[in-house]
């Protein structure tokens, strides 16, 4: 899926800079034809005239005659008065018939004659007349009879390319732009990719390392295997319909799963002793919180894991264990565990019991609302009861426990309900 939305917006960003490519291509290629800047004139001959871009003369510099022929030499002076450069561009004059061209002065310029029309253009077309700048020439004519030029017409492309090429600028800064996103697109694309395969990766070793300690509990207490699991389930659960952040709901789930470590230092003969416990034999079951605590100071960096595991036991009322805390003073993690914590010792079977159905479920955490429970946390857990959240939960832990003698933490738990991403 992820790989696939990269194609995609890769495909999207290519189309995008093809048809920048493209267009920028279109316009340059438009631009040097210089269509839009034709420009045609009359400009007239009796003495020198003015155009709104061409200032042009032709004035006659000497005239003799041999015989019936006159031979005439004109000066000819095009002044281009625009604020781009003439390019391609040519003068028509109407001469005589039977003219001769005599003679050039300018070696840039070729003049010839097509019927009655005297045509004089650059030679290759390419001969540039600068913005206000002129080209001048001479021409030497020789006609029958006397002639003096009343009009020429003038043709040239204005060049619009530096001058007017705003689309060009446009274009080009949007490649640039364009380029710049997408490389960054790229470089985001990758490091994102490679921070969520690094908090993957930690997330992995976490979770594998508590999987472990886990099998260290479930060994300890083979009548409460999955309890570690769908406490922290739940907990979560509860975490996220309570509104808390990623993060919190992420940490609640580390915790239920590590609530019981103190089990461990519990002797076995006490933790599975199936008659009625002694006092002492209830004090050492009850210090599991106090020795939980204890082991998990070092796991710091995830917050809340050593006091869930001391404080899961508290009540609401203050009369739990091993401080007697009050209400708040309980933290968070720790009341929401032990709510989680209570549901599934009631809806579980044991060696002295059989579970409670959920009516006597629901019974029972209510009359612990405000006692054991925080009242505040207890709605949440009943309405996971009541829309059948924490029935699928458990028949999916259930099937686990059978199926398996070994109920751990699986590598697809990984990034699953409560990993956040
Ligand atoms: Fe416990």
């Amino acid at each position: 899926m992820k790989v696939d939305k990269t194609i995609n917006s890769f495909l999207l960003y290519l189309a995008v800079f093809s048809m920048l490519i493209t267009g920028y291509y279109v316009n340059r290629i438009a631009l040097s034809n210089n269509v839009a800047g034709e420009y045609v004139t009359q400009i007239s001959l009796t003495g020198s005239r003015l155009s709104d871009k061409v200032y042009a003369t032709v004035s006659k510099n000497s005239e003799r005659k041999i015989a019936d022929v006159y031979s005439t030499e004109y000066a000819c002076v095009l002044y281009n008065i625009s604020d781009s450069a003439m390019k391609n561009w040519k003068m028509l004059l109407t001469v005589p018939e039977g003219t001769i061209v005599e003679s050039t002065q300018n070696a840039e310029s070729i003049f010839y004659t097509d019927n009655s029309t005297l045509i004089i253009s650059p030679e290759d077309y390419n001969v540039e007349i600068g913005s206000y700048e002129a080209i001048d020439f001479f021409v030497s004519l020789s006609t029958r009879e006397e002639f003096n030029p009343g009009q020429i017409k003038f043709v040239g492309y204005q060049d619009y390319t530096k001058k007017h090429d705003y689309l060009g600028g446009v274009i080009i800064a949007a490649i640039f732009i364009w380029s710049i996103a997408f490389v960054g697109f790229l470089v985001t694309k990758y490091n994102l990719r490679s921070y969520y395969d690094k908090q993957q990766n930690s997330a992995r070793i976490i979770l594998q390392s508590m999987n472990t300690f886990i099998s260290f509990i479930d060994a300890k207490d083979p009548y409460t295997r999955g309890h570690s699991k769908r406490v922290a389930m739940y907990a979560a659960e509860m975490g996220k319909r309570m509104g808390l952040s990623e993060d919190e709901v992420q940490n609640i789930y580390y915790a239920g799963l590590l609530h019981d470590a103190g089990k461990i230092s519990i002797p076995d003969a006490v933790l599975n002793k199936p008659g009625k416990l002694t006092d002492e034999e209830r004090r050492c079951i009850q210090d599991h919180t106090i020795s939980g605590g204890n082991m998990l100071k070092q796991l710091s960096s995830i917050r809340g894991i050593r006091e869930t595991a001391l404080y899961h036991h508290e009540r609401f009322d203050g009369n739990g264990y091993p401080e007697g805390l009050k209400g708040e003073a309980i933290p968070l993690y720790a009341r929401i565990v032990g709510v989680a914590d209570s549901y599934d010792a009631m809806s579980s079977n044991r060696v002295y019991r059989r579970h409670l159905n959920k009516d006597e479920i629901i019974e029972e955490i209510q009359k612990g609302s405000g006692t054991q429970f925080d009242p505040d946390i207890v709605k949440y857990m009943v309405d996971m009861i009541n829309d059948g959240y924490v029935n699928v939960v458990k028949m999916e832990t259930s099937d686990s426990d059978e199926d398996s003698k070994d109920f751990h933490l699986s590598e697809s738990d990984i990034p699953g309900v409560y990993m956040g991403y």
